[in-house]
């Protein structure tokens, strides 16, 4: 699946229309822009490519969710200048993303000239992928770069529909995620180890499905341990587990076991009377998976089980790495996931970590630039590793 990339196509001093994934948490505040711009960042090699070319830049991207309607404070403005700030170049803010304003906008820039369009969504026809807003948006361009990987599981107007009505490539972005972790699925050096946490099995179960014919190796932490824990016959106290998947849980860890897969379960635990972030020290302890009581929580991966998922990481030559291994959002719980983050960055391995609450973890311990590649996608980068066809990626041609 080889797609055509921005290095098989001329650029040079054309109108050039990018579309990007800057979906920030604009939400808690502008101020704070700095600390969430990795997605920004992965950007900057197409962008900075593009102007080495005089090319003239117009950059896209969704913000939020605001159905179709202006949300004031859904607006590109803050991100134009994060990026602005990031590129030391100044960025142009459009009020709108099409229409007239837009176009004559378009017609006076010059070359190396960078401008941001209005939030996509603004507009239902961009979720719709109404046909004449996806001509109206090509038509602002001579070549289009799809850049957003976190936004290919969308079959919006800029993800699908303007791929047709002008020339179309995958951006350095893109085509980086499309070939790291496409790597890590279909060519690993092996053996090849999958890390998966977070809080639900069934958000992950297509992931697992997909990898149980792909790995040596599989490490569970994070919430969806405690149905594994239940359906192997554990008690996980007051921990939630998801009654209507132990059935599911329990065939995977047989195909593991089928499939001569290593499957390593938590075997000791941390623990606590409470589920909250300052939890009383008094009720916080660390017990055998077979010694959780009844009316107390599971929070974390313990010691034992830190140390012995290390051990089995550094045999491995490969990890994909999903989901934290603990409550990480509460410094009293993020131990496991801080010593299991560092242990996978100082690997010799291809270590590939799909975005998400993963990648605001990573970020978070400062590890991103020791891993091989942080993926910026959430959804996207769940559905790549499910095996799917991303329709944002279909609808770029092939080289
Ligand atoms: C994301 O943040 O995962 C992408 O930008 C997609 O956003 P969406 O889930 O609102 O489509």
């Amino acid at each position: 699946m080889a797609k055509r990339t921005l290095k098989d196509t001329e650029v040079e001093g054309k109108r050039v229309l990018v579309r990007v994934d800057f979906n920030v948490p604009i939400d808690q505040g502008i101020e704070t822009l700095a600390s969430y711009d990795h997605r920004l960042r992965a950007s900057l090699p197409t962008i900075q490519y593009l102007l080495e070319r005089n090319s003239k830049v117009i950059l896209c991207s969704h913000l939020g969710r605001p159905s179709g309607r202006v949300v004031e404070e859904l607006r590109m403005a803050p991100v134009a200048d994060r990026l602005s700030l990031l590129l030391s170049q100044p960025v142009g803010h459009l009020p709108d993303c099409v229409g007239p304003e837009v176009e004559s906008a378009v017609e006076t820039m010059s070359s190396g000239d960078i401008l941001m369009l209005e939030n996509l969504r603004f507009h239902s026809e961009e979720e719709k992928n109404d046909p004449d807003f996806a001509r109206a948006l090509a038509s602002l361009s001579d070549v289009f770069v799809m850049d957003a990987f976190a936004a290919a599981h969308r079959a919006h107007a800029s993800t699908v529909g303007v791929p047709q009505y002008v020339p179309s490539v995958a951006g350095l972005l893109m085509q980086r995620e499309i070939e790291l972790m496409g790597r890590a699925l279909e060519s690993p050096e092996l053996p090849l180890a999958a890390l998966l946490g977070g809080a639900k099995v069934s958000d992950k179960i297509m992931v697992l499905e997909n990898l149980l014919g792909r790995v040596q190796a599989l490490f569970i932490g994070g919430g969806m341990s405690n149905t594994f824990l239940k359906a192997t016959g554990y008690s996980v106290g007051a921990s939630s587990v998801e009654e209507d998947r132990l059935e599911v849980a329990s065939q995977i860890l047989q195909r593991a076991k089928n499939n001569g897969i290593t499957v390593h379960l938590p075997q000791d635990v941390v623990i606590s009377r409470e589920f909250r972030s300052d939890p009383d020290p008094e009720s916080v302890r660390t017990v055998p998976v077979d010694q959780v009581p009844d009316d107390w929580y599971v929070m974390d991966i313990g010691v034992r089980s830190i140390e012995a998922y290390v051990a089995g990481l550094r045999a491995c030559k490969t990890v994909i790495w999903n989901g934290p291994m603990g409550v990480f959002e509460f410094p009293a719980f993020a131990e496991g996931t801080r010593r299991i983050g560092e242990a996978v960055a100082s690997l010799d391995a291809a270590t590939v970590v799909g975005g998400g609450s993963t990648a605001e973890a990573v970020e978070e311990l400062g590890i991103t630039d020791r891993m091989t590649h942080v993926s910026t996608g959430g959804g996207a980068s769940l559905e790549f590793m499910e095996g799917k066809e991303l329709p944002g990626i279909a609808a770029l041609p092939d080289k």
